[in-house]
């Protein structure tokens, strides 16, 4: 029979202070079904992550999970710790970046996670460009744009609103690059607590983490084991996976752990929160307990440091806005924004 993971104590889980004052647990579920794995099996994991100590549920309306999740998160209120005790996190999808639909999208996933209020509402991508669930990689939204400052800034002062509602407490954004976050913290009233981006030791973006922290915007990493089930749109050939890397295993040997268990201890040393998805018990809760215990040395965590290949995995390519392009065009990777 195999055992039941003890439970962590969530006071021993480390936080991290946003600008506001607001503290956010370093480690959350993510709860992305990556095209594969059902509502009901999230929904699952979340109570019985709850179970197990974690406080910290990173959702998303375009996951098309948050009603079965809604129905976890009554129970984990009922049954386990209140409502006060957690972080939840949704986003804004990029089909609702219109400022008379921003309100309402948040107020749909209010509803449907039976919330009064998020933690965090992101937005999910800084392009209003759409792809339907469980599209293929060359799928395209027929009205694609490029990002157009000026629509996001409307987009984001419907974000600001959200605050003044109560409907949200902290508000970010997701999958941003710096030239990007740059206009957007000399227009906006209020700055983005949180940037959501893809972070593991094979794409660590170390001068995107400076600058974040530069500018007391909090890192969140997604894929933060380097993502081994993503759907087949975000795989190519070049893609790398941090969990082979053979850094990562001699360090996990050291600590008698699975290499997923250095990734995350690597990212909460070096200030992140990461998020990383699971829907295996031994997973969460191992995931959970490595970033309580046994910390990395120094010296590991330069060898980790050594070991980023700049490999992006989540390319974004169904977000592109016209023919021929290449997927570094969404991330501005000349220093300026890609021009239309
Ligand atoms: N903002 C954005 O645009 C964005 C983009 C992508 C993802 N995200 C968020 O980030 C979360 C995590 O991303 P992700 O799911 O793509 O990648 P990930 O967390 O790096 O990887 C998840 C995969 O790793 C496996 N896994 C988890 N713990 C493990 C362990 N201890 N040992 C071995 N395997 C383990 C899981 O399988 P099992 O279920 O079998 O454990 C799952 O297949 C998402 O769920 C979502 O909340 C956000």
């Amino acid at each position: 029979m195999t055992q039941r993971p003890q439970s962590i104590d969530p006071a021993d889980v480390p936080t991290r202070t946003l600008a506001s004052g607001a503290q956010i647990p370093a480690i959350g579920l993510g709860t992305f079904g990556s095209d594969h794995v059902d509502g009901a099996q999230v929904a699952a994991a979340v109570l019985d992550a709850a179970e197990l100590g974690y406080r910290h549920f990173d959702c998303a309306a375009v996951y098309g999970n948050e009603s079965l999740i809604g129905d976890a998160l009554q129970s984990v209120w009922e049954t386990i710790a209140p409502r006060e005790d957690f972080w939840i996190t949704s986003k804004l999808w990029n089909d609702k970046h219109a400022a008379k639909e921003v309100i309402s999208a948040c107020k749909r996933s209010l509803r449907n996670l039976k919330l009064e209020h998020l933690d965090l509402y992101l937005v999910h991508w800084p392009f209003p460009n759409f792809h339907p669930p469980g599209c293929d990689i060359d799928s395209r939204s027929p009205d694609a744009r490029p990002y157009i400052h000026a629509e996001f800034m409307e987009t984001w002062g419907e974000m600001e609103k959200l605050l003044e509602l109560g409907l949200a407490r902290n508000i970010g954004t997701s999958n941003m690059t710096v030239p990007k976050l740059e206009l957007l913290l000399r227009d906006a009233h209020v700055r983005p607590a949180c940037n959501e981006m893809e972070l593991h030791p094979h794409f660590q973006q170390p001068e995107f983490l400076t600058y974040l922290f530069e500018n007391e915007i909090q890192p969140i990493g997604f894929c933060p084991l380097g993502s081994p089930g993503r759907p087949q749109r975000d795989r190519s050939e070049m893609d790398t996976s941090p969990l082979d890397d053979p850094a990562i295993r001699a360090i996990a040997d050291e600590h008698h752990v699975h290499p997923a268990d250095v990734c995350l201890k690597w990212a909460v040393q070096r200030g992140e929160v990461a998020v990383p998805f699971s829907v295996n018990p031994r997973h969460y809760a191992a995931n959970l307990r490595a970033v309580v215990e046994d910390p990395l040395s120094h010296d590991e965590m330069q060898k980790i440091a050594a070991a980023d290949r700049r490999c992006r995995l989540i390319k974004g390519q169904v977000f592109l806005w016209k023919q021929h392009q290449s997927w570094e065009d969404l991330w501005d990777e000349n220093g300026v924004i890609t021009p239309a």
